[in-house]
């Protein structure tokens, strides 16, 4: 599919989670790399960009945080869709023993890699952390795949009480992870970075900022001298050190 035409898909189920978001179960396949992105559209709101959950079926996942968010979440069964994509790089696992860490509606950004990595047979732990238990995303998929899940949550209401870095800690100084991937809000994912360079673990983050056109046209996505929407949204940690420092 081209990354400037728009095709169809009808949602064929909305699994709710927690009390923040649903996860939306469209009609057909869209063959993508874990990390990659599509923009949707809704005719007469927005068009936006959304994470591929999985791509057989194609599922999104979504947390609603404003107008476009909000209507998309509301869609129901039979409803539709118009999405752009896929576009941009994403993650490119690297060993057997792999960290995901996620953060509220960025553990979508994992989910697809998961499921890769686990079809190949391959460790996989999925640490997770959100303000409270109802704002965790997508626990029952990470369980569903057979990936050993960590929770964290701010208020100790699930799992670990304190960030999700504090949960990591002991996985980390055991230096158990071939490879770090992470995806969630940027303080987050720069604490993770300087831990993995500091521990000389290779590391990925998934970037999400503001974008418009997702074709590296626009300027809306510029971090440094990067274009998050061209040049990842996935970037090695050093690389993303270096923009977010510009
Ligand atoms: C590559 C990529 C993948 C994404 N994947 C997902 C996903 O799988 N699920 C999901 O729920 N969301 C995802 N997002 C974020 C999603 O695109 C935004 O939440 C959405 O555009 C917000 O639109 P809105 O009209 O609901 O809220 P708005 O009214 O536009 O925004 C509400 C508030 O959130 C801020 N905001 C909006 N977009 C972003 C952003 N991208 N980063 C940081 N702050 C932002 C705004 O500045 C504002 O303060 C992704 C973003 C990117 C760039
Ligand atoms: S969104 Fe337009 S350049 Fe990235």
């Amino acid at each position: 599919m081209s990354e400037s035409t728009h095709r169809v898909f009808r949602v064929m189920r909305a699994i709710p989670e927690g009390s923040i978001g649903v996860t939306l179960i469209l009609d057909a396949a869209l063959p993508a790399q874990p990390g990659q992105f599509v923009m949707v559209w809704l005719p007469g709101i927005e068009e936006r960009p959304f994470t591929i959950m999985d791509d057989d079926p194609f599922s999104l996942t979504v947390a609603r945080i404003g107008p476009f968010t909000r209507a998309l979440a509301a869609l129901q069964p039979g409803d539709r869709v118009w999405v752009r994509g896929p576009m941009g790089h994403g993650f490119d696992p690297i060993g057997r023993r792999h960290l995901l860490v996620g953060g509220g509606s960025g553990t979508a950004s994992l989910t697809l890699l998961a499921k890769r990595l686990r079809d190949r047979g391959e460790e996989v732990v999925a640490a997770i952390g959100a303000r409270t238990a109802d704002a965790l995303m997508l626990v029952w998929r990470l369980e569903e795949l057979g990936c050993r899940v960590i929770l964290a949550t701010d208020d100790g209401s699930a799992g670990h009480h304190g960030t999700v870095l504090d949960a990591i800690a002991p996985l980390l100084d055991s230096r158990w992870p071939d490879a770090i991937y992470g995806c969630g809000p940027e303080p987050m994912l720069r604490a993770l970075a300087h831990r993995a360079a500091t521990l000389h673990i290779p590391a990925w983050v998934s970037m999400e900022r503001v974008m418009k056109c997702g074709l590296g046209i626009c300027g809306a996505c510029h971090c440094g001298d990067c274009l998050v929407c061209a040049d990842g949204p996935v970037f090695p940690a050093d690389e993303f050190l270096r923009a977010c420092e510009k």
